[in-house]
């Protein structure tokens, strides 16, 4: 066996199907890069036809496979329209990643229902729903990968954690749920950690950056994060490799969380 095709029977995607909601941008974005350029046929979910389109359009001019879905996952009747859209597009997945996610950041005293309603929506409610409906048909088939995105604070509240800490914290625990449900049918349920990674979502708070050199100095590594940090590990935990591996939170984060 060459090392390729060893490397391959590990952590090829070819013939598989993958779900990336948030694909457009950020982690999502490295994610799906990852998967597709891995060998998976990668349906990319957001809001934004024209940045999905402007990712699909690199990745296909890599050779890679990609779908998009445009899609609003911030109501019921949104996510199961997103749903719909992936089985049209693609057919049933085998892979779901969940990385679509916002961080309001208000002070807990000024969260109002609306700001709660549309958090856990987006940040958790879609990924309940979305494992709803596709895990059956994975345990059916006998393979699948839910790997879900959370944060640093699910684990410890710093920087206004508010309502996006009480929904990373579901997250974990929704990967645990599913991982009982329906890993001894072959479908396996992770989370991937990050810790502070330079994306848009927290632009404002890159424009201060003696916050962020303090934060790449609570790192173990030394620097704060970056979406292609998280290619890897999602490619493992899409992979028939990580088998064995269920209902874990991987902290990717450069030692941010070991001291
Ligand atoms: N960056 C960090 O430091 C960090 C740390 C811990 C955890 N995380 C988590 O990592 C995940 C990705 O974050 P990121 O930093 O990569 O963020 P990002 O760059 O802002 O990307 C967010 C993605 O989610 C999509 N999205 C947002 N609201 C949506 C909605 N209502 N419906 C459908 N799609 C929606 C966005 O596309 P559209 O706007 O076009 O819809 C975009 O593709 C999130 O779950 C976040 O909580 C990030």
């Amino acid at each position: 066996m060459t090392t390729y095709d060893y490397l391959a029977s590990l952590f090829s995607l070819s013939g598989r199907t993958a779900v990336v909601t948030g694909g457009s941008s950020g982690i999502g974005r490295a994610i799906a890069e990852a998967l597709a350029q891995a060998g998976a046929h990668t349906v990319l979910v957001a809001r934004g036809a024209d940045r999905l389109e402007s990712v699909a359009s690199g990745l296909r001019e890599q050779g890679c496979d990609v779908s998009t879905v445009v899609a609003d996952l911030s109501t019921r009747a949104g996510i199961h329209a997103a749903a719909d859209g992936v089985v049209a597009a693609a057919g049933e997945p085998d892979i779901l990643v969940n990385s679509a996610g916002i961080n309001l950041r208000p002070h807990l005293g000024d969260v109002d229902e609306a700001t709660w309603d549309l958090t856990l929506t987006v940040n958790l409610e879609a990924p309940f729903l979305l494992g709803q409906r596709f895990a059956p048909g994975m345990a059916a088939r006998g393979f699948g990968r839910l790997i879900h995105i959370s944060s640093q604070q699910a684990h410890r509240s710093f920087v206004d954690s508010g309502v996006y800490g009480v929904s990373k914290g579901g997250l974990e625990s929704l990967a645990r749920s599913q991982s009982e449900a329906w890993s001894a049918r072959g479908v396996t349920a992770n989370t991937l950690v990050p810790g502070f990674v330079l994306t848009p979502l927290n632009q404002r708070l890159q424009d201060d950056t003696e916050r962020v050199a303090a934060l790449a100095a609570r790192t173990t590594v030394g620097r704060n994060g970056l979406p292609e940090d998280f290619a890897g590990a999602a490619v493992f935990l899409a992979s028939a490799s990580s088998a064995y591996v269920t209902g874990h939170s991987l902290f990717v984060d450069g030692g941010f969380s070991v001291h």
